[in-house]
């Protein structure tokens, strides 16, 4: 087989059977390939796309890649959550220990963060003493002990993955539906959940700008799941401004222990997680509706058991699980700053995007995956869309450590003040099955 013969027929409309696309993908596993004939193929599936066959046919070849995971010694429907990444979205944090509190096994794998968007993994390393990257071994006890169990995804899993993005993260082909889908769902596979449901980003805080570009991702991603075998179902969410008051990684776990606490439970973030942990739960076998579960989700957070699961994970993988309890022994920071409001009005919107740029350079992010974090900095917003400001209360809270914004306006004019109140807009925009 010729490179050359693959890059040419998808340059020319053409579609690359099974073989091929393995063939490519061990290659480039194995660094036998040159990047640049790599990278020329990648343009080209960015120009002509792919169908599902072959979409199917590249995700199964990079899962194959590396090593993936058996969870068949622990019983019941395992299953996980994917979200495309957002501003302020800890969600993992609290769905996870309410769909393990209500009886069905929730295995999951998370990412960094990487620019303006967080990372569950970082968040979950802001507990002191956590281990964030478990072993198979460390995994599987946690998933059989408590029912719960997330961790980095090892060097081990899809490494034609990280391959593949490395080439398409410098030659402009990061956005291709095929291409995204095939990394997300190569990981989620590998990783051995059974079923599988996509929290599916759009808006301009997100990496799907339009409906119709959520969508089609949406669709993509619950094909080759569905052709899979797999229990799939993709919500397809608001991400504009930041979910909940929390950005930054320590602050994003005090917020999500407050939700699980049973505090700000009509919060876009509370309805949110509990509408995942509860379609979850349908997708693992737990509840047959969506009522019933919804019912369990609430049930186990008034009964303090999902908060109990939580520390359960934390304790059992050398977590500071009194941490969860007194967060004066999680991350701080040093100082603070506050940005205040130059006029009366209503909060109408504020720019997430815009947000998450900041507290990346407070080091709360990364602009490059070798960045180091400061765990204890970020924002804490006041003022979410639709509160009613007087002249000089506070919008935003910086928690500062050594790093300052380049440009501290940007906080400022990240919020839009008028004099109406702001229609309110839904968080679920729809549902792919
Ligand atoms: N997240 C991934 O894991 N892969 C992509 O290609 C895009 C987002």
């Amino acid at each position: 087989m010729r490179a050359y013969d693959l890059i040419y027929r998808k340059k020319t409309g053409g579609e690359l059977d099974e073989e091929q696309i393995r063939w490519w993908v061990e290659g480039v596993t194995a660094g036998t390939l040159p990047p640049e004939q790599s990278s020329a193929l990648l343009m080209a599936i960015c120009w002509r796309g792919m169908s599902t066959a072959e979409t199917l046919a590249l995700t199964l070849a990079m899962r194959d890649s590396g090593a993936r995971l058996d969870l068949s010694s622990v019983p019941g429907v395992k299953v996980d959550k994917h979200s495309t990444g957002g501003v302020g979205d800890k969600a993992t944090l609290i769905l996870g220990p309410i769909v393990a509190a209500c009886g069905v096994p929730c295995a999951m794998f998370s990412g960094r963060g990487l620019g303006h968007t967080g990372g569950t993994v970082d968040k979950f390393s802001s507990i002191p003493g956590l281990k964030v990257e478990l072993t198979e071994a460390e995994f599987l006890r946690s998933l059989k002990e408590t029912g719960f169990a997330n961790s980095a995804q090892t060097a081990a899993i899809a490494p034609a993955d990280r391959k593949l993005y490395a080439l398409r993260d410098v030659t402009a082909t990061v956005e291709s539906i095929p291409l995204i889908t095939a990394s997300i769902m190569s990981k989620k596979l590998a990783g051995g959940a059974e079923a599988l449901v996509l929290d599916v980003k759009c808006g301009g805080a997100a990496f799907m700008k339009t409906r119709e570009e959520a969508e089609a991702l949406a669709k993509s991603m619950v094909a080759v799941g569905k052709a899979h075998g797999m229990k799939i179902r993709a919500l397809i969410t608001r991400m504009e401004e930041p979910l909940g008051w929390a950005i930054g990684n320590a602050l994003e776990v005090m917020e999500s222990v407050e939700i699980l606490q049973g505090q700000h439970g009509d919060s876009v973030l509370a309805r949110l997680s509990f509408r995942f942990a509860a379609e979850m739960l349908m997708a693992g076998g737990g509840a047959g509706t969506l009522r019933d579960a919804e019912r369990l989700v609430s049930e186990a957070v008034a009964s303090g058991c999902a908060l109990e699961v939580l520390k359960r994970f934390v304790a059992l993988n050398g977590g500071d699980a009194a941490a969860l309890e007194d967060f004066s022994r999680l991350p701080q920071a040093a100082g603070q700053e506050v940005v205040r409001a130059d006029r009366d009005g209503f909060v109408t919107a504020i720019d997430g995007r815009a947000l998450g740029l900041v507290a990346m350079e407070l080091g709360a992010g990364r602009r490059e995956l070798t960045d180091l974090l400061d765990l204890g900095v970020g924002l804490r917003i006041h003022a979410p869309v639709g509160t009613r400001v007087k002249k000089d209360d506070p919008l935003v809270t910086l928690l500062l450590g050594g790093r300052r914004p380049a440009d501290p306006g940007q906080v400022f004019s990240a919020f839009s003040l008028s004099t109406q109140v702001p229609p309110e807009n839904p968080w679920l925009l729809g549902v792919v099955e």
